[in-house]
């Protein structure tokens, strides 16, 4: 599971160097979430863990009068950021630690996370910290994925390579709010009021191209849980272990050289009181 340790380092970098194929593989929930965030109001949003930037920019290309800021502890994902939101004068980036973060002169009114808020040691503490820094009456919108059952992108790939589910469920990590009961008593520990939850399914982009199975081999060998244990193994069994995951993927639907697999992620909103 990855940790604020891991973003700071290994997995920030390689998720700085694949941000096309992140924002590939999110694009459905993207949509969705963009769609979502339109019908709200917010002169001032704040990104959390907004990793490479796809969603700051295009809230701060949406919104030319509001103000956005996205947050990360990643240094390569935050240059990232900046580089490919440099057009966009109402957008600005910080590395920082979102779970302390405060800035005095920007008080966020929406705080939104496309996946950036699963990775917190102390949960009720970071969206306490949230709660804080938001504007009375201001709105938090996030998603993260529901549970890995609905999930085959990474429960397949990691069942054919025998990894060992983790002993805490909901340790850091991708699943970590995949329980709604547990997440909504996080947030209204936290403080939040009105929270609410929508199920969302989307097609998770892994490949795409003339050879879209290949391509998403490269793409499991550098994102999610499967990747470190791939990377970790020697030679011959890496070999084996892509062989099993291009057989599975092979017997999958490539509709016009797009190679999509399912996902499914919550859209969760909740309201600060006035
Ligand atoms: C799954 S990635 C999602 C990135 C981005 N929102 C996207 O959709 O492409 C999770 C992100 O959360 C960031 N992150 C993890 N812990 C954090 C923390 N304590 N404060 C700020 N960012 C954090 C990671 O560096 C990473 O960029």
């Amino acid at each position: 599971m990855a940790t604020k340790a891991d973003w700071q380092d290994a997995t920030g970098k390689v998720w700085a160097r694949s941000f096309d194929r992140t924002d590939r593989a999110f694009a459905g929930l993207t949509q969705i979430m963009l769609e979502r965030l339109s019908a709200m109001p917010g002169e001032a949003i704040l990104d959390i863990g907004c990793g490479a930037g796809e969603l700051s920019i295009a809230l701060a290309t949406a919104r030319p009068h509001a103000r956005i800021r996205g947050i990360d502890v990643s240094p390569e994902l935050v240059e990232t950021s900046r580089q490919r939101g440099a057009a966009c004068t109402n957008l600005a980036f910080d590395c920082a630690d979102a779970t302390t973060w405060a800035d005095a002169s920007f008080s966020p009114d929406l705080l939104t996370s496309r996946h950036g808020v699963m990775f917190f040691d102390d949960p009720v503490a970071a969206f306490g910290n949230f709660h804080a820094i938001v504007q009375a009456g201001g709105r938090v919108l996030f998603s993260s994925f529901r549970a890995p059952a609905l999930n085959a992108w990474v429960t397949e790939p990691s069942r054919l390579l025998g990894l060992p589910a983790p002993d805490d469920p909901f340790a850091p990590g991708p699943f970590a709010f995949a329980d709604d009961d547990r997440t909504r008593s996080i947030l209204a520990k936290a403080g939040w009021r009105e929270i609410d939850f929508e199920p969302v399914d989307f097609g998770f982009v892994v490949g795409a191209g003339d050879d879209p199975v290949t391509d998403a081999l490269a793409f499991f060998r550098k994102i999610g849980p499967p990747a470190r244990a791939l990377f970790e193994m020697a030679d011959a069994a890496r070999e084996d272990a892509l062989g099993k995951i291009a057989r599975w993927l092979a017997g999958k639907p490539h509709d016009g050289g797009v190679l999509a697999l399912p996902a499914a992620a919550w859209i969760v909103t909740a309201r600060k009181a006035d």
